[in-house]
């Protein structure tokens, strides 16, 4: 291929970039952005290596002490830069309802208007990374291609543990293969001759996430961190996804996907949604405790799952993911030792603190050092800590590590067939009212508990922590069109599936964070989630016995397998009684909901609802 010149700018396009209209569109962004280079990444350990060279040389990166974490990094980001912007990100469809009342919308023409003169000149002085990435194993037909054009080095690393990342995905585009645009700005241009004043340039005070759902666009500025930048996760796997899963019969879901083998040798695989940062990577690690020998847990995905219906009428999901872009604080070897094993070698950690030997350090990882370097570059003691509040790390600190770090990996992780999916659980983070597990009585009570499903709010995104919003499942931030559409492109799926005859996952509910009257968590959660996992399984097997109640079936204390576990029949009456009054305040909020989402709501749902509010008064 011909490497087009622009302004001394030459495209630099590798041989083996066949594909014309991707070339095209690469030499219009950087007729836009005028880059002062343009990298075309080829995924290769070297030019991680040197990429990873260049942040330290630049001051983005620090290496951490080679004896302690090898080959690993810290980033700290600006403190205006450390979190998801979802008051800044946009659902461009031509049409208004089409986004809905759950995003915030702007018409396609004002908004590209808008982002025309940000982006104009936009990557001066930078180099215009090109990142050619595979969400989900290459080839497979589950998976699909983007390419993101960012001027972030660290975006490049990032995308590399992240993503199938590099020159194969050329082979699997050839010369007119479908991948998503994706451009990405930290939106700092330099003048000629200056250089960054700041190891993480971005944009302090403009920011836009910005989908166009009908073209299938990405177009990112100002921020340079986690699902602002890295666009193959939450806008390409969620947003965008969504909108084909709803045009193709596929399901894009922010769920992780587990492996169980029974001590027989019998395998299971399930798909989770909870909110951010409700302990994802935690259960999709799950150590089997005590009273569990023979049972074996493993990772297929900790944050995302695409899934497709097979020819035999079972659902087939993927992770899309290579890699884990984790929550570190709160992780320790007692927590999730299988996720401490992966962050010994080849990670890149951001705003975690940095110890005086060389490695780092989060709230909750264990004994505090006596003293670090916090996220900000301040000297931090626990004394320091205690006496002002500051946090060593930010709540919201993140590693990003490559899949295969995981010792509990899934041996069909990187299956292009994905795995059939047997049970969906839906879980947020409720202090009272949710039982720690129910199971719907059919697909579409499943889908009624998930689309009112709620969660006390986290660090993950910019804004308000502690207060209960409706997460519908767990896609409030992600699903990238109408929340009602997609509420009956789930309920047209389950009927889909239900035409073929076989049998549909099982859907089930559950809340691990109840807490007593002294505020303190009842349910010992991690490994011990377990025994509710069991007790699924039971149900799946047509074994595990129950007791229904108004809005589907729980297990009885004798109906879950306690050998190993010290917890009272008290204990579980705390974490699973049903306190009739809260659940007409509880269904009062799914009301609001309803009215909230009433363009296009499935009328199924609203009639579930009733049932639920007759059984309940009976
Ligand atoms: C994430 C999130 O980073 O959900 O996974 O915010
Ligand atoms: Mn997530």
């Amino acid at each position: 291929m011909n490497s087009p010149v622009m302004q001394g700018l030459t495209l630099n396009t590798p041989a083996y970039v066949k594909h014309a209209r991707l070339i095209a569109w690469v030499a219009d962004m950087a007729a836009l952005c005028k880059p002062d280079h343009i990298v075309w990444c080829d995924g290769s350990d070297a030019e991680y290596d040197r990429l990873c060279q260049q942040l330290v040389d630049a001051g983005t990166f620090k290496r951490l002490n080679p004896a302690k974490r090898a080959n690993s990094y810290l980033a700290c980001s600006d403190p205006s830069d450390v979190a998801r912007v979802e008051d800044r990100t946009f659902i461009c469809s031509e049409r208004p309802e089409d986004a809905g009342p759950t995003n915030n919308w702007k018409a396609p023409a004002e908004m590209r208007a808008t982002l025309q003169p940000l982006f104009d000149g936009c990557m001066r002085g930078r180099t215009m990374y090109v990142v050619p990435f595979s969400m989900g194993p290459l080839g497979s037909p589950i998976a699909h291609i983007g390419v993101e054009l960012s001027d972030s080095a660290y975006v490049a690393v990032n995308m590399k543990l992240m993503t199938r990342m590099g020159k194969a995905v050329f082979d699997v585009l050839g010369t007119d293969g479908d991948f998503v645009p994706c451009v990405h700005t930290v939106g700092a241009p330099l003048q000629a001759g200056e250089t960054d004043k700041t190891p993480w340039p971005c944009n302090p005070t403009l920011k836009y996430i910005v989908h166009y759902p009908e073209t299938r666009e990405i177009w990112s500025y100002g921020s340079g961190y986690g699902g602002n930048a890295l666009l193959g996760k939450k806008c390409f796997a969620l947003r965008i996804a969504s909108n084909m899963g709803r045009d193709q019969g596929w399901l894009a879901e922010h769920m992780l996907i587990l492996g169980v083998t029974n001590p027989e040798g019998k395998k299971y695989h399930v798909a989770a949604a909870f909110p951010s940062a409700c302990g994802k990577t935690n259960f999709a690690m799950l150590i089997p405790p005590k009273g569990f020998e023979g049972w074996q847990v493993t990772t297929i995905g900790d944050d995302i799952a695409w899934i497709k219906p097979g020819a035999d009428g079972r659902l087939y999901a993927i992770n899309p993911e290579a890699g884990y872009f984790g929550v570190a604080p709160g992780t320790n070897t007692a927590t999730n030792p299988n996720c401490m094993a992966s962050l010994t070698r080849d990670v890149i950690f951001t705003n975690v603190a940095l110890t005086d030997d060389g490695d780092v350090w989060w709230e909750g990882m264990g004994e505090a050092p006596a003293h670090a370097i916090d996220w900000q570059g301040k000297d931090w003691t626990p004394q320091i800590g205690k006496e002002t509040g500051a946090k060593a790390a930010h709540p919201n600190a993140r590693f990003t590590v490559a899949a295969t770090n995981n010792p509990a990996l899934d041996a069909a992780w990187d299956d292009p067939r994905g795995v059939a999916i047997d049970a969906f659980i839906f879980g947020g983070r409720r202090s009272t009212t949710v039982p720690l597990v129910t199971e719907a009585r059919n697909w579409t009570e499943g889908v009624y508990m998930a689309a009112t499903m709620g969660s006390e709010t986290t660090a993950a995104a910019f804004g308000a922590q502690g207060v209960v919003r409706r997460d519908p499942f767990a896609m409030l931030p992600f699903t990238g069109y109408n929340m009602s559409d997609y509420f009956q492109h789930w309920l047209n799926l389950g009927s889909k599936l239900q035409g073929t005859g076989a049998k549909l996952p099982g859907i089930f509910c559950v809340n691990w964070f109840r807490k007593d009257e002294n505020g303190k968590f009842v349910w010992p959660g991690f490994g011990e989630n377990m025994r509710v996992l069991k007790w699924m399984i039971d149900r799946i097997e047509n074994k595990g016995q129950g007791v229904e109640h108004a809005f589907g079936t729980s297990p009885r204390y004798e109906d879950i397998h306690w050998s190993g576990l010290d917890f009272s029949r008290e204990q579980y009456a705390t974490v699973t009684a049903i306190d009739k009054a809260a659940w007409v305040q509880e269904l009062q909020l799914h009301a609001e909901l309803f009215q909230q989402l009433a363009y296009h709501l499935p009328r199924e749902l609203q009639e579930t609802k009733a049932r639920i509010e007759q059984r309940l008064a009976a």
